[in-house]
């Protein structure tokens, strides 16, 4: 793989953007541009594409020559009773948007691409995949690492782009990418924030306006906590009581989980030492909406 430097300006000008299906098809396109001495980003979502992806579209585009993004909504990260079949797929708005963004190549695998008939791997990232989102989610992260490791095997990029808003998910990637060896370098992009501090999801589209005005609780209830981390607070307890004090306000949130963890193993702590993320989960209306910050004492 060629590594590009970070933060080179790309080479290459983006031009319309190419859409497949086929493993080889994604195969064949990366080849090409490898034989050129180009270098590839990539940007793996479930569609439902907002100015979040967006954002990582953008960074690939600062770091890489060539930008793949796919779109595959991974039935294997969904529980039973979860939103699989109504998960929002506005293909046609997602592809106009990943191709202004300058995506070079979309891959939109079906099912059978990803996971071929007889299927039997998978991937578990064990102790980091339990807790916080995994607690709520048996078996969502097993689906997560098996898609993405499978996804890195087709593109081989020299760069995995993923947002912090999804920070389990990230620090288990990281992980899984550690162990595996698999030569790629993954990068964190800020969480993308509308104006008022609600994390861009795609999940956001099932808030209707009364659920939207109470979801900003997930935001105000971590820069509460911010502010007293900030102020010199220590105690994971009384973090977590600045977060449900601001909830308070809002009842139309309903918590799943406020924590305060170690950054690296997402052990819970009882006092800020290190490097610690402080993660939210709570249920508006249908939406389950997760939040974070990672802080580090100075
Ligand atoms: O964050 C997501 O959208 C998904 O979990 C991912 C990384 C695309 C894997 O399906």
């Amino acid at each position: 793989m060629t590594p590009a430097a970070a933060g080179s300006p790309r080479r290459t000008r983006p031009g319309r953007m190419r859409r497949v299906r086929r493993v080889g098809q994604v195969r064949a396109a990366v080849a090409a541009w490898r034989s050129r001495g180009e270098s590839v980003g990539f940007v793996p979502t479930m569609g439902a594409i907002h100015p979040g992806h967006l954002s990582l579209i953008e960074r690939a585009r600062g770091t890489d020559d060539r930008v793949v993004a796919s779109i595959f909504v991974n039935p294997l990260q969904f529980g039973p009773g979860e939103d699989f079949r109504s998960y929002p797929r506005p293909v046609v708005r997602d592809r106009r948007m990943l191709a202004a963004a300058g995506t070079d190549l979309l891959w939109e695998p079906e099912v059978r691409d990803v996971y071929p008939p007889g299927d039997r791997t998978r991937v578990r990232v064990e102790g980091l995949s339990e807790g916080l989102e995994g607690a709520s989610r048996p078996g969502h992260f097993e689906g997560v690492a098996t898609v993405v490791l499978r996804l890195l095997h087709v593109v081989q990029p020299d760069t995995l782009w993923l947002g912090q808003k999804d920070a389990q998910q990230a620090r288990i990637l990281e992980q899984m990418v550690r162990d595996l060896h698999v030569p790629v370098r993954v990068r964190r992009a800020p969480t993308a924030r509308e104006s008022d501090g609600l994390a861009r999801s795609s999940r956001n589209a099932y808030l209707d306006a009364t659920q939207r005005a109470q979801a900003v609780a997930l935001a105000r209830g971590l820069a509460a906590a911010r502010s007293a981390l900030a102020g010199g607070e220590h105690s994971a307890e009384r973090l977590r009581r600045a977060i449900r004090a601001v909830w308070r306000s809002f009842p139309a949130v309903r918590e799943d989980y406020v924590a305060v963890v170690d950054a690296d193993t997402l052990e819970p702590v009882t006092r800020v030492r290190g490097r610690v993320l402080v993660a939210v989960a709570a249920r508006v209306g249908r939406a389950r909406l997760i939040d974070n910050f990672e802080w580090r004492p100075a």
